[in-house]
């Protein structure tokens, strides 16, 4: 929803969206938008990129773990910027390498990456939000990080004893975290991802920063209603969102508090069953 006092400003300015506590972004037709008396002094501040890419969106799991974790940034003094992908134009890469040949740095297609792409490049931290869909990230989280490679030269270096590509001169070396979270109960869903995700960082010659990863997620505000502490995972990604902008690293501590296992997977596995069965019952039965 974009208030009615916005001002807009051509893609590339900087701008946002409604009343969060980190500014949540919206593009319209290749421009962004900001309140006006939200300007703030943002030359010094830690420039903080997020995307959460649940479809989902702000009343997903994601968003619960996401939302603590860059409050907790802002608190401590970052500027954060929230994109959901969801809302976003963004069309799959081409492989046509003209972004490389012959418009260098530059997209052919008109979307939304036109204003991605120069907000990431700025930014200090990114942060991909995105659920676990079949052992992975989303297709829209994979469709926008195909997307950045315009930022990337088509030359060939050694880097760290691997070949890479050099990033275009004015990138941001920068780092990037990962907030995840999964239906079922073991981390090790989390492992392709991450495994992937830490591929991506030596790609993009970004620094992995760690991940926040929640497994059953949407179980959360149901098990908080039976007075198991939820809220200490949520504390704890606001600490993670902390630490890594005063510190530049995440306590190990820190990430297992949000990881935390809160009751027996057996437990965990008969309640979905028990709530599915009664589900399909009631389908079953039709309206009364
Ligand atoms: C298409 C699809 C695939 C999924 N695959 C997995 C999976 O491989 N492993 C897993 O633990 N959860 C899987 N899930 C469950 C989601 O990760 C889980 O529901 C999560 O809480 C969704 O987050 P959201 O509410 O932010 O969208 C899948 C869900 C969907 C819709």
């Amino acid at each position: 929803m974009i208030v009615p006092y916005l001002v807009a400003e051509p893609a590339g300015a900087l701008i946002d969206g409604r009343q969060l506590k980190f500014l949540y972004l919206e593009i319209q037709e290749g421009y962004v938008t900001r309140t006006a008396s939200d300007r703030r002094e943002e030359e010094d501040k830690v420039k903080v990129l997020a995307f959460n890419s649940s479809p989902h969106m702000e009343k997903g799991g994601t968003s619960l773990v996401l939302t603590p974790f860059l409050e907790g940034m802002e608190e401590a003094g970052a500027e954060v910027e929230l994109f959901y992908l969801h809302k976003l134009n963004i069309k799959p890469c081409l492989g046509c390498f003209h972004c490389w040949l012959k418009t260098p740095g530059e997209c052919v297609q008109r979307d939304d990456m036109e204003v991605i792409l120069p907000r990431f490049a700025a930014s200090d931290i990114a942060v991909f939000a995105t659920p676990v869909f079949v052992d992975g990230m989303t297709a829209t989280m994979k469709m926008l990080i195909e997307r950045l490679i315009p930022l990337m030269l088509p030359l060939f270096a050694i880097r760290d004893g691997h070949c890479r590509h050099p990033q275009r001169e004015g990138i941001k070396p920068g780092k990037l975290a990962l907030v995840s979270v999964c239906g079922f109960t073991e981390l090790d869903n989390f492992n392709p991802l991450i495994s992937h995700m830490e591929a991506i960082c030596k790609n993009l010659g970004v620094e992995f920063a760690g991940a926040l990863l929640r497994p059953y997620a949407a179980a959360l505000p149901r098990l908080g209603r039976s007075g198991i502490p939820v809220e200490e995972v949520l504390e704890a990604a606001g600490s993670a969102g902390r630490q890594l902008v005063r510190e530049g690293k995440i306590e190990g501590e820190t990430l297992e508090a949000v990881s935390r296992e809160f009751l027996p997977r057996e437990t965990y596995v008969r309640a979905v069953n028990q709530y599915f069965n009664r589900k399909l019952r009631e389908l079953e039965q039709g309206p009364d």
